[in-house]
């Protein structure tokens, strides 16, 4: 058995702007069910939810301010839960990152920098739990510094660094370096200076025993100029020591047969009855509401990785044909705004609803007939997963995670029973629009249609096979 303490900046459900957090919520649980001792650390944001009951851990002074840890448990499960309490760095509301207008919280170096020194103080045993963990695994930048300053520690703790997403990297002011006394031995280009600025995400790339990210196709592409935002050198340096594990889904969260959100529930056997929640969706969104008109669906982070641009930019050319569109998402405003009034545009074609919303997101993936996914880049992706758990065929570039796990509907896989979904290859409009044409005419033919859901609602996704892979990393390191 591991001791193992895992470093994050969101989990579901305590806190989610993304996927980040469904893997943080349900990696841990499932290396649990494998009987690990895991524990996470996580900063105790005032939206950050929980059923279960908290309690006063500890007090720790770190950097002359005292710090609270309080201890919790995900819901249920057995995973235990650190919050670091420290209100005037995380008791701001709304989302862990941003201000209401979107802006990055000024003080964000000072406030995972701290999370960061707390994490070292628990895995060095320093919070007085008589705990102390073999493997610390990190994720993403706001969890970057831990790697680096474990490496003056003496009798450290093993350390995983796990990329979701190379665009974040938790860039800031060389100042901010001082700010946060960062020892001068980390202060050059091969350590966690980045151009002149102080960068969080190298202190994981750097100074982690074992890099892992969340696709074999993506650990490749990030050894690329196209990929790697400039570490693509260092990556690739590092490369012995960096692999690619897929992510898992969340079966208890994520399960048509059993998902409380949606309108009915359903399975393979009973495949006729997701058309319910097809007529759920139209009327949640005022939409005609029609069986045979194939129904597209998006959820997502408007944002340009997600392909947001290539959408519009087909859109006025998708309306010429018999279809429907509902999208739920917030991020980029002038991507919000465009959406917006094409929807005012087409309102019997296509509907948009701006935030974030988590039922009408399991309406959506079971409602839908084809849900789209055109990233110009994407780690993982769990959305492409999820719809074809519930036999929603995704329209996917062919890129990190979706690479992966979508197999693309040709003759050749529709015989022998992988075809999936639809991938293209061209991160452009007019490639994106054929891939539409294509699923049009699959559509078309209900029986290919229905081998094809039947294709993709037997694939196993579950976290079982990657939380193993995950634990046969710890043991090795
Ligand atoms: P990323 O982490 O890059 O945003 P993923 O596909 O890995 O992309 O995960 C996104 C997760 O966030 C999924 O669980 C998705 O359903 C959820 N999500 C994204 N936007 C919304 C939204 N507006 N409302 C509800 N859920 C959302
Ligand atoms: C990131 C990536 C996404 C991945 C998620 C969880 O947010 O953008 O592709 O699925 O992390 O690993």
């Amino acid at each position: 058995m591991k001791k193992i303490l895992f470093v994050t900046s969101e989990a579901h459900p305590l806190i989610k702007t993304g996927g980040l957090a469904d893997v943080c919520g349900s990696l841990p649980k499932a290396l649990a069910e494998l009987s690990q001792d895991i524990r996470l650390i996580i900063p105790n944001y005032q939206a950050l939810k929980t059923s279960e009951s908290v309690r006063f851990m500890c007090s720790i002074r770190v950097d002359n301010r005292n710090i609270n840890i309080l201890e919790t448990r995900m819901p249920d499960s057995q995973v235990i839960v650190w919050l670091v309490d420290y209100p005037s760095y995380f008791n701001y509301p709304g989302n862990p990152y941003v201000d209401e207008q979107g802006e990055s919280w000024a003080n964000n170096a000072e406030r995972f920098g701290l999370f960061c020194r707390i994490a070292v103080e628990a895995a060095m045993d320093r919070v007085n739990q008589d705990w102390k963990p073999d493997v610390v695994h990190c994720n993403d930048w706001q969890s970057g510094l831990v790697p680096a300053l474990l490496s003056f520690e003496n009798d450290r703790p093993s350390t995983i660094f796990t990329i979701h997403n190379m665009a974040y990297q938790g860039l800031f002011p060389a100042s901010a370096a001082a700010t946060l006394n960062i020892p001068g031995q980390l202060w050059h280009p091969a350590g966690l200076e980045f151009h002149g600025m102080l960068s969080f995400i190298k202190g994981g790339l750097v100074y982690a025993d074992y890099i892992t990210t969340v696709s074999p196709t993506y650990a490749l592409e990030i050894q690329t100029a196209e990929f790697g935002y400039g570490l693509e050198g260092l990556l690739e340096h590092r490369k012995e020591f960096l692999g690619g594990i897929i992510n898992g889904i969340d079966l208890d969260q994520w399960d048509a047969e059993k998902d409380p959100y949606i309108a009915q529930t359903y399975s393979l056997s009973t495949l006729d009855k997701k058309q319910l929640n097809k007529v759920a969706l139209q009327t949640k969104f005022s939409l005609p509401v029609k069986g045979d008109i194939p129904l597209f669906g998006l959820i997502g982070r408007l944002v340009a990785q997600k392909g947001i641009d290539m959408i519009l930019e087909c859109l006025p050319e998708m309306m010429t044909m018999d279809i429907q569109f509902v999208l739920l998402g917030s991020g980029d405003k002038e991507f919000e705004k465009q959406l917006k009034d094409l929807a005012l545009l087409y309102p019997d074609k296509i509907a948009v609803q701006i935030g974030y919303d988590e039922a009408l997101a399991h309406l959506i993936e079971a409602g839908a007939d084809v849900f789209l996914m055109p990233s110009r880049f994407e780690p993982c992706g769990l959305n492409q997963m999820y719809s074809q758990r519930y036999g929603t065929i995704p329209i996917v570039r062919k890129t990190g995670g979706l690479a992966d796990t979508v197999m693309d509907s040709l003759p050749t896989t529709l015989a022998d029973k992988t075809a999936s979904g639809i991938v293209f290859s061209e991160a452009s409009a007019s490639a994106l629009l054929e891939a539409i044409k294509r699923t049009l005419i699959l559509y078309s033919m209900p029986d290919t249609w229905k081998k094809m859901q039947t294709n993709a609602m037997n694939k196993n996704f579950s976290w079982q096979r990657s939380a193993q892979e995950y634990l046969e990393l710890y043991e090795k390191i």
